[in-house]
């Protein structure tokens, strides 16, 4: 088990560092990411090295029996270079270029960029790739800094013409007749700047997936650089709809996925949305959770203390989803700077403080876990697709309500109430091992994509897909004979007019109801409520299930090869959700609500304990309020 954080001990006198490792060793901390944001210190002059106060906090960590994951620092260049270079400044979509003072003030596309990042990482590894220390390499900082100055300009004309070949075949695939937008030469296309009016969604889209490949292949440029020191190397992902990064993609470039999480909702749901999700991009190989805030939690601009446990058992929801270990954002509270309130695993006031207390015991309880091997068999996946996502952030759409998070959330938020624990998966992963599929809000799929899915319903499969789904190719292009193009006919259904809702309306029972089902109180047959969108849905070999008042299919059915596929055209709220997936035929938990229980193909359990009372008959002994138990039970 990992167990650590960020530690920047530039930021602190040299007498400081030795009560650094004294409390890492009181807090069974064996894992420190350095140098994250050290490049001001490591080349003070352009091609001019100062390694030596790295070697002594190295050398230090080693003699304490901690490792290091050592960080090159491109996430932040030093005040020379943006000087020297400031070309290689970011660009904003309104053209204005950022000046030096904050972080990630820098252009992946601007060649004395990269030639600097590549540059620092050779010195790194030429001088750390055989130190006892080393355990892992972390590039950069959260990759996801957009620019739109002209080397991105350069750089994504030459992907468009990998991309789509010729420029007949990107005007067709950006449908740029309409306003005039037909190009007639390469160097006319310019990144999607800041336009007069709505601009042109598919230019959007291919930028974001441009976006992505270009700094992927930046953080690969180094990647290489470092792996012939046969240590591994990662990145931390960052996530949030304003992230041009596919990590599917990026996953398999890391030799271990690792996450930042910072929840702002409902922490102890969002834990478990971010470790799915971690998890199923790792796809079977290791990942770790290599950040999160220790004794705060962000909501709405606020730093609100976690309660006690929290900490420990936010961590736990990771490690129980696989993840190798817990690390924090960071070691030691800076005592300046932008983010001086950020807090530490050693807060402002020092080791005599809950959240240290809580920090040691944690080390403790991981330091003490035995050994398995994490893997668990989910029966069931939400579909989860970056370009969908960023399809559904186009201007121009039919309500401003729509939300693929949201969506998606819901779904997630329905499965872990009810102790399912699912994978994501791609819409053009081998989803064949699955039983049900939930495809919330997919606004874009390929055919091929819809093809996959159409053969796991033949197959036998369940799936349940919600409104605004399967409208657009991959060039956010409608798919055209009713909605939703590429699923219509698996669905049984079609689509010819679409109702944003801005009130809630009462849906009906309709035809051959399944039985009534509880879910906190709500029946299926009463209070269903629709909300934020409806759709006029026609009926061409599904059934109704529920109706809108007006007689019109809210909710479908249709039996397709061995299975069944169900649509669902509104939004309903959580109870409504959670009755649809049990008239599927999902389980209801069997652990009491707020009880999160985790079971790994080698028999380990986790049972993680959310509410305030304790809990009986789960684990071998009574799970403490709000703590977590670790055992095996190979039978059930
Ligand atoms: C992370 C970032 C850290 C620090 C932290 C503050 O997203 O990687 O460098 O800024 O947020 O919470």
């Amino acid at each position: 088990m990992r167990y650590g954080g960020d530690y920047n001990p530039e930021q602190w006198p040299e007498e400081v560092w030795h009560d650094d490792v004294a409390l890492m060793r009181e807090a069974s901390v064996n894992l420190v990411t350095v140098g994250v944001f050290s490049w001001s210190r490591l080349e003070p002059v352009e091609g001019e090295y100062d390694f030596g106060w790295l070697d002594r906090v190295l050398d230090l960590l080693a003699a304490n029996d901690i490792q290091v994951n050592l960080a090159t620092p491109t996430a932040s260049p030093p005040p020379w270079f943006s000087l020297a270079y400031p070309d290689a400044l970011t660009v904003t979509a309104d053209g204005v270029r950022l000046t030096h003072g904050s972080r990630d003030t820098y252009c992946v596309s601007a060649p004395p960029y990269r030639t600097a990042a590549k540059r620092m990482a050779t010195a790194l590894a030429g001088r750390y790739g055989e130190h006892p220390a080393l355990a892992m390499w972390h590039v950069h900082n959260e990759y996801g800094t957009w620019c739109h100055c002209d080397h991105v300009a350069g750089a994504f004309r030459e992907w468009l013409r990998r991309r789509h070949g010729s420029l007949d075949v990107l005007n067709e695939a950006w449908t740029t007749d309409f306003w005039s937008q037909r190009y007639s030469d390469w160097a006319q296309i310019s990144p999607p700047r800041k336009t007069q009016y709505l601009a042109n969604p598919a230019q959007l889209l291919d930028f974001r997936r441009f976006l992505s490949d270009e700094m992927l292949a930046c953080y690969v440029e180094q990647r290489d650089i470092l792996r012939p020191t046969g240590v591994p190397v990662t990145t931390n992902f960052v996530f949030g709809g304003w992230v041009p990064v596919d990590h599917w993609r990026w996953a398999e470039e890391v030799d271990l996925v690792a996450i930042d999480d910072y929840p702002s909702g409902n922490a102890e749901e969002e834990s478990a949305f971010a470790a799915d999700l971690a998890r199923s991009w790792a796809r079977g190989r290791p990942w770790l959770l290599m950040e999160q805030a220790a004794g705060v939690r962000y909501a709405g601009g606020r730093m609100i203390p976690k309660e006690p446990g929290a900490l420990a058992r936010h961590s736990m929801q990771h490690i129980a989803r696989g993840s190798q270990g817990a690390m924090f954002f960071q070691w030691r509270a800076s005592r300046g700077g932008a983010e001086q309130w950020h807090h530490g695993m050693v807060p402002h006031a020092g080791p005599n403080s809950r959240t240290f207390q809580e920090i040691s015991a944690l080390g403790r309880t991981l330091a003490g876990l035995s050994d398995h091997v994490p893997g668990i068999d989910a029966k069931v996946a939400i579909l989860w697709d970056y370009e969908a996502w960023w399809a559904l952030q186009s201007p121009g759409l039919p309500s401003p309500d729509l939300d693929y998070l949201k969506s998606i959330r819901q779904a997630h938020r329905a499965l872990w109430q009810r102790g399912i624990t699912p994978d994501f998966a791609h819409p053009s992963h081998d989803i064949s091992q699955y039983e049900t599929i939930l495809v919330p809000s997919l606004y874009l799929i390929t055919s091929k994509s819809a093809a996959n899915l159409t053969t796991f319903v033949q197959n036998g499969g369940t799936l349940i897909v919600s409104y605004f789904t399967a409208l657009t190719n991959e060039h956010c292009q409608i798919h055209l004979n009713g909605h939703p193009g590429a699923l219509r006919h698996l669905l049984g259904i079609s689509i010819d007019e679409f109702t944003p809702l801005t009130e809630p309306i009462p849906l009906l029972a309709s035809g051959e109801t399944p039985p009534p089902v509880r879910s906190s109180g709500t029946t299926w047959n009463a209070q269903l409520t629709g909300m934020i969108w409806s759709e006029n849905v026609r009926l061409v070999g599904a059934e109704a299930v529920v109706t809108y008042s007006s007689g019109t299919p809210a909710i479908t059915r249709n039996r397709y090869g061995a299975g069944t596929a169900w649509y669902l055209s509104t939004q309903l709220d959580d109870d409504g959700y959670a009755a649809l997936l049990t008239a599927a035929g999902l389980p209801v938990a069997s652990a009491p609500p707020g009880v999160e229980v985790i079971r790994h193909r080698d028999g380990t359990v986790y049972a993680i304990n959310h509410t305030k009372d304790a809990v009986h008959g789960i684990a071998p002994n009574p799970l403490p309020p709000g703590g977590f138990a670790i055992f095996n039970d190979p039978c059930r």
